[in-house]
């Protein structure tokens, strides 16, 4: 049922209008177990939530929403293999990709162990890369889902990384950007990986045609052994010209893609071992939201959170403040996951919604940003719910950075929800602003594997609470048909049929 016409819709819209005087400090002093009320520990990630404007009244409406939306039954039919993508007719699987060999002897046996056939290819295919001294750079070319998951966590984990081998991302059409690259690499000693789901993304395509057109120009010959392909699209990259192809289905959404072929670079990074670890930590997720109870069930109570933020205390964005600088791309990662898989209008059956759906999603690590945008989140207008993360240990060996590190993401949160009372004017600041705290030991290849599935499934929770379809992105194919025709009107200066204002544009581009 949709969740405006559930009961429970109602009672949460009734609740909400008691939460304007909602006082984070005051539910603290009146419940002694708040936080433990309002934390879950999963695996590899501690949330604390208590810094939320939430009770235990909303709590358990929500989980009745849940219940009336079908949320519980919605992800088992995405782990049974349903195909829940229905306007792509697709099932969505990305949580296979990590599910261990031979796990499973139900109907997706057979799918599982061609998951494991490519999935042994790719690692002694990145092992051999990397033990090869030829090749000291790799330069990933691939945009979206094909890029934000290798270049976020190659960059993650870089300091797990093998030290012989320089990484480059190529993902914009602006050459500008595969210029700067090629000015630094040799051809004899550069791997290309070329990554596509469908093999036809415009700007891909042509960063890897010139990518081959400069390799072949500085005298490269053997372009089988210098380009590799990631694709679902197989047949197309071999008559490409690539020499290593590792394919993925097509119940592997781009931006879900990370834990398949896709993975390559970071394969290549940190090896065989520590992949299997990054997509073991992403599997221990998956059963966590498979089977833990509601109450302690971290992806469905953050998913719920997120629409009651959106829904009912009417935030219209979400800020990420990792307090790491290696996870400098984690907010991208999850701006296309989110708003790609949720920033949708209409229901399953295509009838527009009456209801808000996914919130703008921004952010950049801290410290960085409480010198850029937290007098905003501080003393702003609009109210932004924050989510921090932190990690206990480093990788590093300076104790004092890390201390001050802990101590400011600690702070910020703090100030947030107590503020600080001077009477009136600038000083004043009102506090009782949103947080929840993500405390992790320590960023590793486990750990970042349960916090991408973790948040898979959160946007998932709140995807299916909307009724809407979080797989498919029709809203991208408007721009790319534009542009094509609009590339022949660049060279042509032939503005017939084009709006007052692009055409003034092209004229002046001309
Ligand atoms: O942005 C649209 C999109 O299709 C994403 O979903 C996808 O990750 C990206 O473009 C790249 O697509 P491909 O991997 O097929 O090149």
């Amino acid at each position: 049922m949709r969740c405006d016409q559930t009961s429970v819709w109602k009672k949460l819209q009734d609740a909400s209008s008691s939460f304007t005087s909602f006082d984070l400090s005051q539910a603290f002093a009146q419940d002694s177990h708040r936080v433990d009320a309002f934390s879950v520990q999963a695996p590899h990630v501690f949330a604390d939530f208590s810094k939320q404007p939430i009770n235990a009244q909303v709590q358990t409406l929500l989980f009745d929403l849940a219940e009336q939306t079908g949320v519980l039954a919605k992800r088992d039919a995405m782990f049974s293999g349903e195909p829940i993508n229905t306007t792509e007719n697709r099932q969505v699987m990305h949580w296979l990709l990590r599910q261990p060999a031979k796990s499973l002897t139900n109907h997706l046996s057979s799918t599982l162990k061609d998951v494991h056939v490519v999935l042994d290819d790719m690692l002694a295919f990145a092992q051999s890369i990397a033990n090869d001294d030829t090749f000291t750079d790799v330069v990933h070319i691939g945009i979206g889902g094909s890029d934000l998951g290798p270049r976020m966590t190659t960059f993650a984990l870089q300091t797990l990384a093998i030290s012989n081998k320089r990484f480059h991302f190529v993902s914009n059409v602006d050459a500008h950007e595969i210029n700067t690259v090629l000015q630094k690499i040799r051809p004899e000693h550069t791997l290309f990986i070329f990554a596509s789901k469908t093999f036809t993304t415009l700007e891909t395509m042509t960063n890897a045609q010139t990518a081959k057109n400069w390799f072949l120009s500085q005298g490269g010959t053997d372009t089988q052994r210098h380009f590799a392909a990631l694709t679902s699209n197989t047949l197309d990259a071999k008559a490409w010209g690539v020499g290593h192809v590792f394919g993925f289905w097509d119940w592997v959404g781009g931006r879900y893609s990370i834990h398949s072929a896709i993975g390559l670079p970071l394969a290549i990074a940190i090896g065989a071992q520590g992949f299997r670890d990054f997509l073991s930590g992403a599997h221990q997720m998956d059963q966590h939201f498979l089977n833990a109870p509601i109450q302690s069930n971290l992806p469905l109570r953050l998913g719920l959170l997120d629409v009651w933020h959106r829904n009912f205390l009417g935030y219209s964005s979400r800020n990420v403040a990792p307090y790491h600088a290696h996870l400098k791309y984690w907010a991208s990662y999850l701006q296309q996951l989110e708003l790609e898989s949720n920033g949708k209008r209409v229901d399953l059956q295509g009838q527009a919604l009456s209801y808000q759906t996914a919130p703008v999603l921004w952010g950049e690590p801290g410290t960085n940003g409480q010198h850029a945008f937290f007098q905003m989140l501080h003393q702003g207008t609009q109210v932004v719910p924050v989510d921090f993360l932190a990690f206990k240990h480093a990788s590093h060996h300076w104790p004092q950075h890390q201390q001050q590190l802990l101590a400011n993401a600690l702070a910020q949160a703090q100030a947030l929800m107590m503020g600080r009372n001077v009477k009136g004017g600038h000083r004043h600041m009102t506090g009782n602003r949103p947080s929840t705290f993500f405390l992790m030991d320590q960023l590793t290849p486990a750990t970042l594997g349960a916090m991408i599935a973790l948040h898979e499934h959160r946007v998932m929770v709140s995807g299916a609470v909307w009724g809407i379809n979080s797989f498919d992105q029709w809203g991208v194919e408007l721009g790319k048909v534009m542009a094509n025709d609009l590339i022949q009107k660049i060279n042509t200066g032939d503005s017939s049929g084009l709006d007052a204002s692009t055409a003034g544009l092209l004229h002046r581009i001309r």
